[in-house]
């Protein structure tokens, strides 16, 4: 156990909090410092909405232990953590804003660190950036403090892994790639990291490659789902299914096919492409392939709400539509950029009224429903865009007995449905 050692982390958001709580289970003192002071008063009250869990345990109960231990507390007061810290760990976002990437969070976090920074200690940067960030606007302004990176304290980015639901687990198995501005600060960076991960520690030449390496991995999903999302337009003018297809493909030991879906949402995937695009447009480069992948990703929506356009059996501005799964993925209470937004818009527009249910998502839209009667009640159809555990997908009776009488339709973008039994119940069945 690290009992001795004091971290502050910067951003106490789906990186932010589980990584804070790793770093507390592990015996350090931490201290969470974040801007959003309903946040901090919510985690101080042993208050989280995420689905994390570590070895069984919700992260809701280790956040309660770690506040009784002492060990985690949240601020939104940076200067006593920075004072009485040994390292100091970013996990702030650049929020993208019609394709412009907002590099101000990021920058008055370091901002912040650089008013409170010691001697001896680490940065330690995990937040995704734009390739040359951390040398070129960061370390700038840390060293504003008078200090200097190497000689005075260490800087090193360490991009974040994880996938919302798999936080604890994987900060403890994925393996990390480390960089920093000189050996010393690499090797405290790995010092701090070691302490929360026994996966190996991969060291990067330089930070532009740990930042770069980490744009690259969230771009290649990017365009492995318009692949497939892409084949799915494909198969369906064929009349055959993109999930089989894809499964059959994936027997091919070199293929690893991702599945299709009714696009990419959350915070990394989408935006990383603005995350390349302005350095690429210093260097004055052309990039093909990723923009038009993020295109046909962004499409899928609209793609997901034409099918249920299609299926309609009444003119839009008379239908009702249930949507379940607002969040961005399976499982998942996170929902920003997510792809039913954009599937619910198209559909408002055209005049049907719209009923979305997802027990996970605590943001509360006009279109929420708070239960999946409410959403189901005389609706036509139910378009399905995410799972969630609180759900049961497959209770086509009730579904039936509370929609509108005229034979209603299923669209399947997760494909949990056998085509059989959907019918058999009742329903038509449309699936990507
Ligand atoms: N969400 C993921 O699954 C995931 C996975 C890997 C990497 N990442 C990367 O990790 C970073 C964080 O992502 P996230 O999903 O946790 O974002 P998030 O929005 O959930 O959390 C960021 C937090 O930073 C806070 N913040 C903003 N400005 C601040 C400041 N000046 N000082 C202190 N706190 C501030 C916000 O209030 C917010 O709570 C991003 O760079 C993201 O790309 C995210």
């Amino acid at each position: 156990m690290e009992t001795e050692r004091k971290i502050a982390i910067f951003g106490l958001g789906f990186v932010g909090l589980p990584l804070a709580l790793s770093f507390a289970l592990r015996g350090c003192r931490v201290t969470g410092v974040d801007v959003d002071e309903k946040l901090v008063s919510d985690l101080n009250r042993g208050i989280t909405y995420h689905l994390e869990s570590y070895r069984g345990t919700p992260i809701q109960e280790i956040l309660k232990e770690q506040l009784e231990t002492g060990r985690f507390r949240a601020t939104t007061d940076p200067d006593p953590a920075l004072a009485s810290c040994n390292d100091i760990i970013v996990t702030v976002g650049v929020p993208v804003t019609n394709g412009i990437p907002d590099l101000n969070p990021v920058k008055a976090a370091a901002t912040a660190i650089g008013r409170g920074l010691r001697p001896g200690q680490l940065v330690l940067i995990r937040s995704t950036l734009t390739p040359g960030t951390t040398r070129r606007v960061l370390q700038p302004i840390l060293e504003s403090s008078g200090l200097k990176a190497e000689a005075d304290f260490f800087l090193a980015y360490a991009a974040e892994r994880i996938a919302e639901g798999r936080a604890f687990e994987e900060f403890e198995n994925m393996p990390t790639v480390v960089s920093g501005v000189g050996p010393r600060s690499l090797q405290r960076a790995r010092e701090v990291l070691g302490i929360a991960t026994r996966a190996e520690l991969v060291e990067a030449s330089s930070i532009e490659v740990g930042e770069t390496a980490k744009v690259l991995e969230n771009i290649a999903r990017d365009v492995d789902i318009a692949l497939v999302n892409e084949f799915a337009r494909f198969t369906k003018a064929l009349g055959i299914d993109i999930f089989e297809v894809v499964k059959v493909a994936n027997t091919h030991t070199r293929v690893n096919l991702l599945l299709p879906g009714p696009g990419v949402g959350g915070y990394c995937v989408p935006n990383a492409l603005y995350y390349l695009l302005p350095r690429a447009l210093e260097f004055n480069l052309n990039l093909r392939i990723f923009p038009v992948a993020r295109q046909i990703n962004d499409e899928a929506p609209v793609h997901a709400a034409g099918l249920v356009l299609k299926n309609l059996p009444v003119p839009p501005n008379q239908a009702k539509v249930a949507v379940f799964g607002i969040a961005m993925k399976d499982y998942s209470n996170d929902d920003r950029l997510s792809p039913a937004h954009t599937v619910i818009k198209v559909l408002q527009t055209a005049g049907v009224q719209v009923k979305a249910f997802d027990p996970a998502v605590p943001t509360r839209y006009p279109f929420s429903a708070a239960s999946l009667e409410e959403a189901l009640r005389g609706a036509h159809g139910i378009v399905v865009l995410a799972r969630q555990r609180d759900l049961d997908y497959q209770n086509l009776a009730f579904f039936r007995e509370l929609m509108s009488k005229e034979r209603p339709f299923i669209v399947d973008t997760r494909n949990i449905y056998d085509r059989a039994t959907v019918e058999k119940a009742g329903f038509r069945l449309e699936t990507l």
